[in-house]
């Protein structure tokens, strides 16, 4: 199996890449990453010997041309990921991902190879705190913000090719991941760092917005799954049904890591801040049986903070430059 994954040098494609050499060590992994801010090749240090690599951008039509002809599969991760930075600056997230999907679509549509394509619950908008329903597969789209929206668009280009082209292609929208080499910028990892440098965790608001908490590699694996067993054209939800306020999760690391309880700053709230996300995984847990493995969220917290207390090499260069970003936004 040859496999390309885009943005393998992300969070969840470099720890898709790990997850994918040690399961299936078989696979031949080509790696197309543009390293941005986001991106880091150091993620990949420990798999490099297996895994080949190319800097290179999802827009860059002859490159993608060629490695998708020389592959079987695509797993697209490639993205501008963080919500706060396309309230800030909203074009590299139409850019990379409305423009770098439709140049990998019509890539997999020439050579007839097989894509999927990685999204999120954000698609869906958001939820009431006490909302009985959750996100199906059939919820109609509503994205909240640039980034969702170009997220969304992305989703639309996958199932018109499918459709219109039969591109042979899956889709899934997964809840908020978390584990390592996640980039500093993010919720749990910019608190876990903020205590380590001995700066105060910032919460949002009241903190009383709820995500669904998903271990990285249960996601990942979620993913292998729909590459052998899902069926094209689909869409598939994956979530761990882990709800919990941001509120809740500070307070957590907090504890964990043996902080006082009020040991942190409440700062403005994110415009448009999404309520609460809530993923119904019914379909991929019965049609293709997958189980997440972390059950015990407090535990993989805890891993997560060790991962970041033994690894400050890999996160302490972003962090300067990822908090002067949030200095811009007054958060
Ligand atoms: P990330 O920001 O950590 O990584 C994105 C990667 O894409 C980086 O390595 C970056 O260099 C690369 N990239 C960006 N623009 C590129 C371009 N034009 N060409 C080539 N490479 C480019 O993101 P992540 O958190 O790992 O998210 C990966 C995917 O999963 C995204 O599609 C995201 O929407 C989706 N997702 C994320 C989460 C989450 O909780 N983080 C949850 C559900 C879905
Ligand atoms: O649900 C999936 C999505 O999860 C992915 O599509 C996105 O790529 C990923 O970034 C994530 O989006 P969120 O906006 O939910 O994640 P973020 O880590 O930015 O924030 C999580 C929650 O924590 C959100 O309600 C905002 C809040 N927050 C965030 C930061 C950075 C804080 O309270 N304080 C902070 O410092």
């Amino acid at each position: 199996m040859r496999m390309l994954v885009t943005g393998g040098a992300g969070f969840i494609g470099a720890n898709f890449v790990h997850y994918t050499a040690r399961n299936h060590p078989g696979y031949e992994v080509c790696v197309l990453d543009a390293l941005t801010y986001a991106g880091n090749r150091e993620s990949l240090a420990p798999v490099a010997d297996q895994v080949r690599f190319v800097h290179g951008d999802i827009c860059d039509t002859t490159l993608v041309d060629r490695l998708v002809a020389a592959t079987d599969v695509v797993v697209h991760f490639a993205a501008e990921s963080h919500v706060d930075n396309s309230l800030l600056d909203p074009e590299p997230f139409i850019r990379t991902n409305i423009l770098g999907t439709y140049t990998i679509l019509e890539a997999v549509r020439r050579h007839d190879k097989r894509l999927h394509h990685i999204s999120t619950d954000e698609v869906f908008g958001d939820l009431a705190l006490d909302a009985v329903e959750k996100f199906t597969e059939r919820t109609a789209y509503d994205p909240s913000s640039p980034y969702s929206a170009a997220k969304a668009s992305s989703d639309m280009l996958v199932r018109a090719w499918a459709r219109s082209f039969g591109v042979p292609a899956t889709l899934s929208n997964c809840a908020n991941n978390y584990g390592p080499y996640q980039h500093v910028e993010k919720f749990v990892p910019r608190q876990i760092t903020n205590v380590l440098v001995g700066e105060r965790p910032k919460l949002y608001g009241a903190g009383e917005n709820v995500r669904e908490w998903t271990h990285v590699d249960d996601h990942n694996e979620a993913v292998h799954l729909i590459l052998t067993k899902g069926r094209a054209g689909e869409s598939y939800l994956i979530g761990s049904g882990d709800e919990r306020s941001n509120a809740q999760i500070l307070a957590l690391v907090l504890d964990l890591m043996g902080e006082p309880a009020d040991a942190y700053d409440h700062v403005p709230d994110r415009p448009g801040h999404d309520l609460r996300y809530s993923n119904d995984s019914t379909k991929i847990r019965t049609e293709l049986g997958w189980q997440p493995r972390y059950g015990d969220f407090r535990a993989g917290l805890a891993a997560t903070i060790d991962w970041y207390r033994h690894n400050d090499w890999w996160w302490k260069p972003q962090k300067d430059a990822t908090e002067a970003r949030y200095q811009l936004l007054g958060r």
